[in-house]
């Protein structure tokens, strides 16, 4: 019995019933369910070592990380009362989710965050589906690393699982990274780690999958299965393989891709993956999924018991996901062209940098700032630029300095129209993306979701020490 098949599955808001578990006076009129965000504590280290305080969230009594899955099918309505039992302000960012601009939880630029004790409601239609995931977007380099994360899952309308070639059953992978300490705990005084901060991030030691350290997950020989894989830290991109099962990718951040054989998978912070995989029938009883954590050293961070009958063939060839349909094509005859450069970080100066005035390197560290982008740190002040709405905007990204960054828009997903790297993501649609050091990435998209949307790189501590910005839809 693994820990997956405990995990509790929420059918879709209706299913979720009253709030009759918790008792919040202040809102005792609510008839939205109820997303708690509270302490909580884990079993993240491996047994034998005591279990972490967390920060979590909880549909039900008890908080777990990661939160809750929120499953739904497309089109349908999502509906939350979000209370806040934490000791700092909050909000929850729906990652991905086309949504209203009021919806969208970025504080503080579209709603104020929710002071302790006190409660926001969120409501709105998630109309795209696919692989998604909500997480704390106040402090978020914080409270997401302290585990204030979880899975949300839009089902297709159209049926795939069980027709031909397709998957015959799924499992939500939710990787994250922990820095803990010898007694477990989430490490806390390294918050303003400005070291960190200009290099690759606050990067963890234990790696866990949906909350277990190497947990066991169980597969029948030639049995599809399909993978929905989110990458929750706060900082660390995660090369995966997944070696003896055969895997193909099938959408990305949500969005379907033909399907394609894959060797490995690189996730970005808040990256998603979907990966059909086939049960090993030579005969062995284990396969891994396997993490590269930076040294070439391929690492165990789940391992697929293989065990039963021997199913069935489901064929060489992999069913596609139904298309979107959702999604308007960026007409490239003659687009708005704006320009993100990011520059910063250990290793390479900033030049030129405004925060608030424009000041020195060494003023902008004393703020805690390391990185801008276009030359302005942390630029909340206004807008990175416009959009006419419905207007196609094309989108020069630009990494200048030493560390890879994810670069992360909200409201919208966008094409990948080239890159200059080695890897080759040309047509893939996505709402995150990952740009290597000196390499130059073009994306493009409709500006059709009115609104003020934030732009920054998910690699938290990055955003947080500078890649910030955002972009108007008028
Ligand atoms: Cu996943 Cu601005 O967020
Ligand atoms: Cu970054």
């Amino acid at each position: 019995m693994t820990s997956l098949s405990r995990r509790s599955v929420l059918k879709g808001a209706a299913a979720l019933g009253g709030t009759s578990l918790f008792s919040a006076p202040s809102f005792a009129d609510s008839s939205l369910p109820v997303l708690r965000a509270a302490p909580a504590s884990a079993q993240l280290a491996p047994d034998g070592y005591p279990s972490t305080p967390v920060w979590a969230y909880a549909t039900e009594a008890k908080g777990r990380v990661p939160g809750p899955e929120i499953r739904l099918t497309a089109g349908e309505r999502v509906g939350y009362r979000l209370v806040n039992d934490l000791p700092q302000p909050t909000a929850v960012h729906w990652h991905g989710i086309r949504i209203e601009n009021a919806m969208d939880g970025a504080a503080p630029l579209t709603q104020a965050p929710v002071p302790p004790g006190e409660g926001f409601d969120y409501d709105f239609v998630a109309p795209d589906p696919g692989t998604y995931w909500y997480h704390s977007h106040n402090r978020s380099a914080e409270q997401v690393a302290r585990g204030l994360a979880g899975p949300l899952i839009v089902e297709d309308r159209e049926p795939w699982l069980r027709e031909s070639g397709a998957a015959t059953r799924e499992l939500v992978l939710v990787l994250d990274d922990w820095l803990l300490d010898r007694d477990a705990g989430i490490v806390e005084d390294r918050w303003d780690d400005l070291h960190a901060a200009s290099h690759g991030g606050r990067m963890g030691n234990t790696v866990t999958v949906n909350g277990v350290a190497y947990p066991e997950l169980d597969i029948q020989p030639g049995e599809r299965v399909r993978l929905r894989i989110i990458n929750t830290a706060t900082d660390r991109i995660m090369p995966l393989s997944l070696p003896h099962l055969s895997p193909r990718l099938i959408a990305l951040d949500g969005h379907p891709v033909a399907p394609r054989e894959i060797e490995t998978l690189v996730l970005g912070p808040a990256q998603r993956a979907d990966v059909v995989i086939d049960g090993r029938i030579d005969g062995e009883t284990t396969a891994g999924l396997l993490l590269d954590p930076g040294n070439e050293e391929w690492v165990e961070i789940a391992e697929f018991v293989v065990s039963g009958d021997t199913l069935a063939s489901r064929g060489s060839d992999v069913r596609p996901l139904p298309a979107w349909g959702t999604l308007a094509a960026p007409d490239l005859s003659s687009p708005q062209r704006e320009v993100l450069l990011m520059e910063g970080g250990a290793m390479r100066a900033m030049l030129e940098t405004t925060y608030r005035e424009s000041l020195g390197f060494q003023d902008l560290t004393k703020h805690g700032m390391v990185w801008a982008f276009n030359g302005i740190a942390d630029g909340m002040d206004k807008p990175m630029f416009q959009a006419a709405l419905g207007r196609t905007v094309r989108m020069e990204m630009t990494n200048r300095s030493m560390f890879l960054h994810a670069i992360h828009l909200h409201g919208h997903h966008f094409t990948v129209l080239s890159q200059s790297g080695a890897a080759n993501m040309e047509g893939d649609v996505r709402d995150t993306v990952l740009i290597g050091a000196d390499e130059t990435v073009e994306v493009a998209f409709v500006a059709d979701n009115p609104g003020q949307w934030m732009i920054h790189c998910h690699m938290l501590s990055h955003q947080k020490s500078g890649m910030m910005a955002w972009f108007e839809v008028v």
